[in-house]
């Protein structure tokens, strides 16, 4: 098996058994051709890379009828106006800035009326739809060299590209850093955030394996690729969303000061052996003992007679219900919010989606909490049902 960057060797080291797309909520009558795919995670050593050894195509995955908004959640709203904020400082006035999957706009909305020039990038017809009602200014296409070839007002003219669990869905890389490469100025700054692989390990957080994230990263490995293209490190500051995220910062080599966390951040990756395999073989005996505690807490919770529901038909919620084999016989619902899932039913296990009414309604005894990391924001927003003794449960530490 070859990596897809540089065609270095990887180590197929787990799998997660044959699993359909995470996002890929379906109707009744789809069921007989649902679309499955082997889901099996591989490392390479050479780049300290855990990636997928297989994943559909980015076609199949980011369509028109993506369900995913990125302003659906009033954390997440917060935290990109956050995150604008801290990269307002690699800007000047009429500065060009590209954000990469930029989905519903949430993230450049902080910038419509200021004298930043804002482009976005989003393959989903229904998310970029919405960004360009809020009038951000969106290509409808996957962010690569191709696609930006006419952008001539960007190339070498970027000060700031950006992007936020995006990196690690786009399959090929190597074209993507190119494309970056292409369209920064030469102090130009390159930041992004994605799910980190530190904290995956550490919280056995296996649900964040799915076709979308055919990537996980570290410090270690941004580093070691990047550095491959003449970028290194400036500064990486951890992040508390997804269950543990990382945002790189990054700039082409000797142009920026670097910050002293990224030496103190590759050095703890080393100790926790984020950079060779050791970690991975670890982290499979992990999942492996997750999913049967899982397994005896549901079987436990429904020999005495409880009532299970799912609570967000998250995306992750994909891989734990079919690494586990957790289907209707355990969980009658899921109740969700966004319009696109409900009345439907999960990918693979074929669980009812349901609205938010419907738990409210039906008062499940327990509810497994599939947007874990959405926790505090949810228990806040669901204080009656704990109050009236709901369980909140999940195959993570909640
Ligand atoms: P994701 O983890 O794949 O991004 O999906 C998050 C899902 O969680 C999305 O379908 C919306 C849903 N959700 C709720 O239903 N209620 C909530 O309070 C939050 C924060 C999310």
């Amino acid at each position: 098996m070859k990596c897809k960057i540089l065609k270095t060797e990887i180590n197929s080291f787990m799998s997660f058994g044959k699993m359909p797309i995470a996002n890929g909520f379906l109707k009744e009558e789809n069921f007989d051709n649902e679309f499955f795919f082997n889901l099996d995670i591989g490392f390479s050593e050479k780049i300290s890379l855990l990636q997928l050894n297989d994943h559909p195509t980015p076609e199949q995955m980011f369509n028109k009828n993506y369900p995913f908004y990125t302003g659906s959640s009033e954390f997440m709203k917060a935290h990109f106006a956050n995150y604008a904020d801290s990269v307002k400082k690699y800007l000047k006035t009429n500065s060009r800035l590209i954000e990469i999957g930029s989905n519903d706009g949430t993230f450049l909305k902080n910038f419509i009326n200021s004298n930043i020039n804002i482009l976005g990038f989003e393959p989903t017809e229904n998310t970029a739809l919405e960004a360009k009602k809020r009038g951000i200014k969106t290509i409808n296409n996957f962010f690569s060299q191709k696609n930006i070839s006419d952008l001539k007002d960007f190339l070498n003219n970027t000060d700031l590209i950006c992007g936020a669990n995006v990196i690690c869905h786009i399959p090929d890389l190597t074209d993507t850093i190119k494309a970056v490469d292409k369209l920064l100025s030469k102090k130009g700054v390159f930041i992004f955030e994605e799910p980190y692989l530190g904290s995956m390990f550490k919280k056995t957080s296996y649900d964040q394996i799915y076709d979308e994230h055919i990537f996980i990263f570290s410090a270690t490995s941004i580093q070691k690729i990047f550095n491959l293209f003449d970028f290194e490190l400036i500064d990486l500051i951890p992040q508390i969303t997804h269950g543990g995220s990382m945002r790189y910062i990054l700039a082409r080599k000797g142009q920026r000061n670097i910050n002293s966390i990224v030496k103190k951040i590759l050095d703890d990756e080393k100790k926790m052996n984020l950079d060779n395999l050791q970690s991975c073989i670890n982290f499979k005996k992990n999942c492996e003992i997750s999913k049967n505690n899982l397994k005896g807490k549901i079987e436990n919770l429904k020999s005495k007679g409880k009532r299970i529901c799912g609570y967000a038909a998250t995306s992750k919620s994909t891989t734990v219900l079919n690494y586990c084999k957790i289907g209707t016989e355990f969980i009658e619902f899921i109740c969700d919010t966004t319009k696109e899932k409900i009345g439907k039913y999960s990918p693979g296990m074929h669980i009812p989606i349901v609205s938010m009414n419907h738990f409210y309604e039906q008062k499940p005894d327990v509810a497994f909490l599939f947007a874990w990391n959405h926790k505090e924001e949810i228990f806040n927003k669901e204080k009656n049902f704990t109050e009236n003794k709901g369980e909140w449960i999940s195959h993570v530490k909640l």
